[in-house]
């Protein structure tokens, strides 16, 4: 693979002239950082899935600057879906279309239908409208891992590996776009994320959920095993919590605003949001399970969030970040 010197800056022209050689970067998004390159080069593509070291039967999700602009490269918007782009484009939502030709197959691994979205942030809007192409960008972290919500997460894991990152401060989302699909008429959601399910179904009445796609996944976001950190973590079984307490290990700690009394001075403890708000603890919630995982403990320790807004989404990735 092609080695780089790195460059983390903020200069638009500089990313648009490295995309346009068909290199790829690091774009901030509002929710997690992306790995870009030309969505409408197979070329780009390859290299974006090498970087990444991506499996190809995983899709990549389109990102362009409106609405108006998604029309170009999908065929079919059931009304729900144009409903959900009216109030989300920009927003972080991802919608599953029927693609047209003019999208490479590589980029939806065969499917006819297109992952699209309009990511709300200024730098990239700004540098997809001058763009004369879409962005492919898949998160910017080897496959598998936590997504990056710093431009110094992205540089962190793929330095050398790309030419620049765009660096647009730290994501306020902190969780990657809902994906939303159709059967027919009707909304199912894919992949919960930082679009909460209440706003979705406020648009389009009751959506279906299937977030369980097991082998040979439609959505392999959704394996069963992603968004995992290198030491084990154990999420929302407080038996098990006891016996770690017991047996003295350093626990790393990750809750809403919940601290746990007597642990060890090797255990270490990250409330997401002392005020107990979700979205708040969304925005910070891979940048701890990234402190943690590099602060020298034996396991960390995830206590379960409400199941309502961002927390749905919250406790999807960590119930997937405890799978080994
Ligand atoms: O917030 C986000 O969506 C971020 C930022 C960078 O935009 N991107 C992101 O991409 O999370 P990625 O590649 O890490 O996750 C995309 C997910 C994968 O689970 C993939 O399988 C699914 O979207 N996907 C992409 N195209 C699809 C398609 N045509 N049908 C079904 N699922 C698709
Ligand atoms: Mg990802």
């Amino acid at each position: 693979m092609q080695q780089f010197n790195t460059i983390i800056d903020n200069d638009i022209l500089q990313a648009r002239s490295f995309l346009e050689k068909g290199e790829v970067v690091g774009i901030p998004t509002e929710t997690v950082y992306g790995l870009a390159g030309n969505a409408l080069s197979e070329d780009a593509a390859l290299k974006i899935f090498s970087v990444k070291n991506r499996p190809h039967f995983d899709p990549l999700i389109v990102h362009t600057f409106s609405a108006a602009e998604v029309d170009k490269y999908v065929s079919e918007v059931p009304r729900k879906a144009r409903l959900l782009m009216q109030h989300f484009m920009p927003g972080a939502l991802t919608l599953l279309l029927k693609k047209r030709s003019l999208v490479p197959d590589i980029i939806t691994s065969g499917l006819d239908t297109v992952a699209i979205r309009v990511p709300n942030h200024p730098l990239t809007l700004q540098l997809l409208r001058e763009l004369p192409f879409p962005l492919a960008a898949p998160s910017a972290n080897p496959f598998g891992y936590i997504s990056p919500t710093t431009a110094l997460h992205v540089y962190d894991q793929l330095k050398g590996k790309i030419p620049y990152i765009l660096d647009g401060g730290p994501t306020i989302v902190g969780v990657e776009s809902t994906i939303v699909g159709f059967e027919g008429e009707d909304p199912v959601i894919y992949r919960l994320g930082g679009l909460a399910v209440e706003e979705i179904e406020n648009i389009t009445g009751p959506a279906q959920i299937n977030i369980n796609a097991a082998s040979n996944p439609k959505t392999p976001g959704m394996l069963k095993s992603h968004y995992a950190p290198a030491v084990p973590l154990v999420f929302d079984e407080p038996e098990v919590l006891q016996t770690l307490k017991k047996e003295e290990k350093a626990i790393g700690v990750i809750s809403l605003n919940h601290a746990i009394q007597g642990l060890n001075g090797n255990c270490k403890q990250i409330l997401l949001s002392p005020q107990g708000n979700l979205n708040e603890a969304a925005k910070n919630l891979f940048a701890a399970m990234r402190s943690l995982d590099t602060s020298g403990l034996d396991i960390i320790y995830a206590i379960k969030f409400p199941e309502i807004g961002l927390g749905r989404a919250i406790n999807d990735r960590l119930k997937r970040a405890a799978v080994k």
